[in-house]
Order: structure tokens, then sequence, then C-alpha cells
């Protein structure tokens, strides 16, 4: 191990853009043990007078989500809204078809709405573009958002909800490019078919922002012709163009692991050309984001079909140090590329796909549960441009990359900011001088490190908290420059404030 050197230079005057603060967001879907068994678990110690789980509601306020999508995922697209509503005892039981379980529909839209306002986040509600007709999208609008008066509006107050639920974010399908999804469409129908529900579904609420499927990845044979396809039919109608995409070690190669952000960062700058170019063939004024609502690590090799049981265990990784690394880089991304990327939801909150999972009598979490509350408790006001001068990794997949990944943040009207700092060596401590090159003086109030010898260590039940983030001493600034040790294999945040 050697002890090699590296720069970042910060100034607050050299930004990319506000980060928005729905980057910290999550996904929750009727898959395996997420809704039940993980959100909504009656018959556990820790249910609340709802049978929402307080265990599992705190830790994720603890990790300041702003926004959760709801209800799929591949299963929105066999999903009828109004089994999940109305008395539970005449709620149908039904074979779920996406991942092949039983939907007892216990926990419907309303159920959802409660949860979201117990952990303070806005709701994100997908419409069926597969079994779906944009008749019932827009009646789940109506359904949602009317305040009374109408069919949909009544029924809702008829169920108990007097006020209406005002839900903001609406996903138009999901992963329609994928054979898989159940009503697959090409590119030109389900543009059309996106484009007319949202028209409906913005006549109905016009202060409602709409979400079109882009490419379920960069594999996509269709992509990223999918993404301009669809754009130029259902541009006018649409608010963002999502991205899904679950990183993986499947070769065993950490090296290349540990760079993903190269493949994170190419995504959204092929995305970013594609919404540029088809703003300016459509000579619109209009403009389109990116929303991010489908990201994890997902290569582990859990089953996925549930043989036809109630909550089965599904997709339930047990997340390590290299994949909390590689969720740290992924948050860097959000910030270095908050110019075009508003809406970002991680897949998913609790036990499917999640670094957090639950027994009727706890709860256990993972390393990359640390490195996300981090960044969403401290990335906030601005993302600035970290010029990093650092030594390079050679890996096999991206050639050779920065040993270090940086993204920081400043917020002028608090005077806080935040640098948060991946080392991706194996091998290779860093000291590094953070330099703030804009005059102000700065302090360092506190400083976090995740770090491990070993990039497949893990969290257990047995012993939760081998990995989590450590408070170490904060380095001074001395003339605007601050010294850190950065070890191998390590996720430093480093927070401050200007006098
Ligand atoms: O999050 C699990 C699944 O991954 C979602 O249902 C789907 O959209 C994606 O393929």
């Amino acid at each position: 191990m050697s002890n090699l050197k590296a720069q970042v230079f910060l100034d607050t005057n050299r930004t990319i853009a506000s980060i928005s603060p729905l980057l910290f967001g999550g996904f929750a879907e009727h898959m395996g043990r997420c809704v039940y068994e993980g959100m909504y678990d009656p018959a556990s110690p820790h249910a609340d007078d709802q049978g929402l789980r307080k265990d599992v509601m705190e830790a994720l306020r603890d990790q300041t989500y702003t926004v959760i999508r709801y209800p799929g995922g591949n299963f929105l697209s066999g999903y009828n809204w109004l089994d999940g509503v109305g008395p539970k005892d005449q709620r149908p039981r039904r074979r779920e078809l996406a991942w092949q379980s039983t939907e007892t529909n216990q926990f419907g839209t309303n159920e959802f709405m409660e949860f979201c306002k117990r952990v303070n986040v806005a709701p994100m509600l997908g419409v069926n573009m597969g079994t779906g007709s944009i008749q019932s999208a827009s009646d789940l609008v109506e359904y949602c958002n009317t305040p009374s008066g109408t069919y949909w509006s009544d029924l809702r107050i008829k169920h108990g909800q007097h006020d209406p639920h005002n839900v903001r974010y609406w996903c138009v399908g999901n992963e329609m490019d994928g054979p898989w999804q159940i009503g697959h469409l090409d590119a030109v129908s389900y543009g059309n078919k996106a484009h007319e529900a949202a028209k409906m579904m913005k006549w109905m609420s016009p202060d409602i922002q709409t979400i079109l499927c882009g490419s379920s990845n960069d594999r996509m044979t269709t992509y990223p012709e999918w993404d301009r396809t669809a754009l130029e039919i259902a541009w006018e109608q649409m608010d963002y163009l999502s991205m899904h995409y679950y990183a993986g070690n499947r070769e065993n190669d950490t090296t290349s692991f540990l760079a993903s952000a190269v493949a994170f960062e190419r995504f959204v700058d092929t995305l970013d050309g594609t919404l540029r170019y088809v703003k300016a063939k459509q000579r619109s004024k209009h403009d389109v984001y990116l929303s991010w609502d489908e990201w994890q690590v997902w290569y582990k090799g859990d089953p996925m079909q549930g043989k036809w049981a109630e909550a089965p265990h599904l997709a339930e990784e047990t997340y390590n140090l290299e994949d909390a690394l590689v969720v740290a880089q992924w948050l860097n991304v959000f910030l270095r590329k908050s110019h075009v990327l508003k809406i970002a939801c991680v897949a998913q909150i609790v036990n499917v796909i999640s670094w957090l999972h639950t027994r009727a009598d706890g709860i256990l979490k993972h390393p990359s549960y640390y490195a996300f509350k981090l960044v969403s408790n401290y990335a906030r006001g601005e993302a600035l441009d970290a010029l990093v001068k650092a030594p390079q990794v050679e890996t096999k997949e991206y050639d050779a990359v920065s040993m270090l990944d940086v993204s920081a943040s400043y917020d002028a009207e608090t005077q806080k900011g935040a640098v948060f700092i991946v080392n991706r060596s194996e091998k290779d401590s860093v000291t590094t001088d953070i330099v703030w090159q804009d005059g102000k003086t700065v302090y360092v109030d506190q400083a976090w490190q995740m770090a491990g010898t070993d990039p497949k260590q893990v969290n257990t039940w047995e012993s939760p908290d081998q990995l989590t983030a450590k408070s170490i001493s904060a380095p001074k600034i001395e003339a605007g420059r601050a010294t850190v040790a950065l070890p191998p294999l390590s996720f430093t945040v480093l927070t401050t404030h200007t006098a």
C-alpha cells in the first residue's frame, strides 16, 4: 500500500446547477416483500395503528427521502388501481403476473398516501400503460386530485379520503421498451399512447408533471433510438424522461466495478444530448429533464419469481462495501449532472433490491444505507464544479480513471457546504488537499468516513454495525486548505460553513 497525493479545488462561484431535492427519492413496488412485510406489516410488533412499519418509516425519515415512486415497476403494467381502493375485505386476491406472486391488495393507493404523509415525502404515482387504458389513467388522476363533486373524486371521499391527494408527479407507464413488460409496445405506439394519456391527465389536473418511459438500460438494442422516437412524439406533454439502470459486479472485477461512475455519466450524457436534439428539432421552448427513477446495484441472483406465494422473498440483495462505494459514486454523479437530472429514485426502499431489510422484529441496514443518508442529508443548494487532480487507476472496462470520485455542494443561503469523496483504489491511501479557492473563510463542521479493507465486507443481523459512516476528526482549514487522509476503499464526507 502506498500513500499518494491528490488535490480537490472548490470555488463556490464555480457551480453546475441547483441540486433538485427530488434527487433523493425512493421507489416502492408490489414486488417480493417491499410493500408487504416492508412498508406494511400489521402482524409486526413495529406496526402502527394503520399496520405501517414504524421502524422502516423512521429509517426512511433518517435518509430524508423527498419523493417515493409507486406502485411499480413491472407490476404497474398489469395493475388495476381499482383493486387497491375501498373496503379491504372486498378487495380481490389476484395472480400477479410480473413477479408470479399472489397480490392481496390490502395495500393500495390510499394506504400509500398515508405512508407518504408519515415519512414526509411527495408521492409519485405510475399509470398502467400495459393492460391499462388512457381512460383509466385519467380516472386515477381524477380520483387522486379532484376535490369533490365528480364520480371518481366522490368515490375517494366514500373511501374515507376527504381531501384530495394532490399528486404532482406521474409516471406514464413503466419500461415499455422491454419485451418482458406486460403489454410491451414499440416506441411509436408507446409515444402515441403516452402522449394521449398525458394530455387527458393534464386536462384533468393541469399542475401535474409527467414522466415518459425512457430506455430500461443502456444495453437495450433500441437505446437511445427509443428515447428519441418517444420524445419526438410526446415532447410537449412530458416534463421528464425516465432512466433505469442496475449496476453489478458479475465478473467479480472489483476494479472496473468501482469505476461504475463512468458508465453512469455516459448514460446521462447520451440522454442529455438526446433531449437537446429533440428540443432543437421541435423548435420547442419547453424543457424536458431526466428522472433516474430506478437505480441500484442488483446482480447477486436472488429469485425473481414468487411461485404464486404472498410476499415471497425476491431480489433481497446483501450489499457489501464495494456496492456502497458504487452507490456513493452514483450520488456524486447526480450532483455532477444536476443541470439535467432532477429526479432520482433508488430501487427499492425496503427488502427488494434494498439496503434495508426487515424481519418481523427489526431491521438491518446495509453499508450503502449510510452512503445515501450522508449525501441526502448534506447535499444542498448548488452543485459545485470540483476540479480534481488525482492519480489514476487502470480498469479493464473503462481504461484509466481518476482514483478519486468527487462531488461538492454549497448553499449560499445557509452558507453551508459539503464535499463527498470516494477513494476507489483497492490498495492506495491518498492524502488529499481540499482547496477552497474563493477567498472565503471556511470551517469544517463534521467529517465522516466509511472504509474497509475487504470490498466484500457486509453487515449481518449478528454484526449489524461493521460498516457504517464513522465520525472522524474534522481537519482544520488553513489558508483555505484542508488535508484529509483517504484510505483505500473509502467514502469520506466533510460538511463546512463559511464565516
Ligand atoms: O425494480 C425491479 C424491477 O426492475 C422493476 O419492476 C422494473 O421496472 C425493473 O426492470
